[in-house]
């Protein structure tokens, strides 16, 4: 603020609501809660396994019981959600894909195991080809190419067989264009009503990815990239058309991901539709933290914080993040 004749002084002292902590609070326009966190988890087979994920320090791949008991801990430190994603075997990938929509595939076995241990919390899946697929795409792939059509039908089986299995909350997080309100039309004929759908609906190619591939053993078996499905990281006005038709064919929340590189789309979605908005802080984000952090580079836990309260910042009502236990626990006061 410049001085002027009337005022020998700043008019508008900005560091008097920054002298303290309590002003500090007082003044604070956003905050990070628990109930803001949707925890990503790694499902392997076997039984009492915790497999670290070489790429993601501090994140495991777990068996159905380590999941159970994973759940378990989030739902008591007031997780609101839980997201499954599988280490499929690559003996049971296929070009064709079926295991996706096996009823005992490791994610519908580990959905039924939440909610037959009566735990209180929201199970999110995720629906794509990809963990099932030898071609490593989230589509089926003939002559270089993933169809569109052929893999929204495998899709409305995989999400089906997911909601019939206990599912909450169904991700669709392949980009093929139609697959909502196919999953949705197919939902309501079989009488799952309250199954909602949280569409990754702006989902970029990104190569922040690239651990997560390596957590479900995707990345050897994927041929080139997936440019021709998932948005050109250049484009925003996209997203917000994808956002509109997602929204039409019956999504009930939507997803941005990557999340820290992404948060002008975030901000014009929450303006542009007010709707349930979340962000995906995706593995490569996680690993560069922790790893900064690993090295003495960075805190990391403030680092952690700073990266989840700017979401809220940016618009959203929810993070999916592989922090949330320790971000719960810090919350928690634990
Ligand atoms: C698969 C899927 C991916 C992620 C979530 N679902 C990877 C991809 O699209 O290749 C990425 C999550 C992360 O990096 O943490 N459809």
């Amino acid at each position: 603020m410049p001085h002027n004749a009337q005022a020998p002084f700043p008019i508008t002292r900005f560091r008097r609501t920054r002298q303290s902590a309590q002003i500090r609070a007082l003044v604070q326009e956003n905050t990070l809660t628990v109930g803001d966190l949707i925890w990503p988890v790694f499902v392997r087979d076997g039984e009492g396994v915790v497999e670290p994920v070489n790429s993601m320090p501090g994140v495991n791949r777990l068996s159905v019981d380590k999941i159970v008991e994973a759940a378990r801990e989030a739902a008591d430190l007031g997780i609101p959600a839980i997201c499954l994603f599988p280490y499929t075997d690559p003996s049971l990938k296929t070009a064709t894909c079926e295991e996706a929509w096996n009823p005992n595939n490791l994610s519908n076995r580990a959905s039924r195991a939440i909610k037959d241990a009566g735990i209180e919390i929201a199970i999110m899946s995720d629906v794509a080809l990809d963990p099932y697929n030898s071609m490593g795409h989230d589509g089926f792939v003939v002559d270089g190419k993933i169809l569109n059509d052929e893999t929204v039908d495998a899709l409305v089986k995989q999400a089906v067989e997911q909601a019939r299995n206990g599912v909450d909350i169904i991700g669709p997080s392949d980009m093929m264009d139609g697959r909502i309100g196919a999953i949705r039309q197919a939902l309501e004929a079989e009488g799952h009503k309250d199954t909602m759908i949280l569409s990754y609906a702006a989902k970029y190619a990104s190569a922040f990815y690239g651990p997560f591939r390596d957590a479900v053993g995707a990345s050897g078996a994927l041929k080139g990239d997936k440019t021709t499905y998932q948005m050109n990281p250049g484009n925003s006005d996209e997203a917000l058309r994808l956002i509109e038709r997602d929204l039409s064919e019956g999504a009930d929340m939507v997803m941005v991901k990557p999340g820290m590189p992404y948060l002008d789309i975030c901000r014009r979605v929450k303006d542009g539709f007010g709707v349930p908005t979340y962000a995906y802080q995706v593995s490569g984000e996680y690993a560069m933290i922790q790893a900064a952090a690993q090295n003495g580079w960075i805190d990391g836990h403030k680092a952690m914080l700073e990266s989840l309260l700017c979401f809220k910042r940016a618009g959203c009502d929810g993070i999916l993040t592989y922090f949330a236990p320790a971000v719960a626990r810090h919350l928690q006061g634990a």
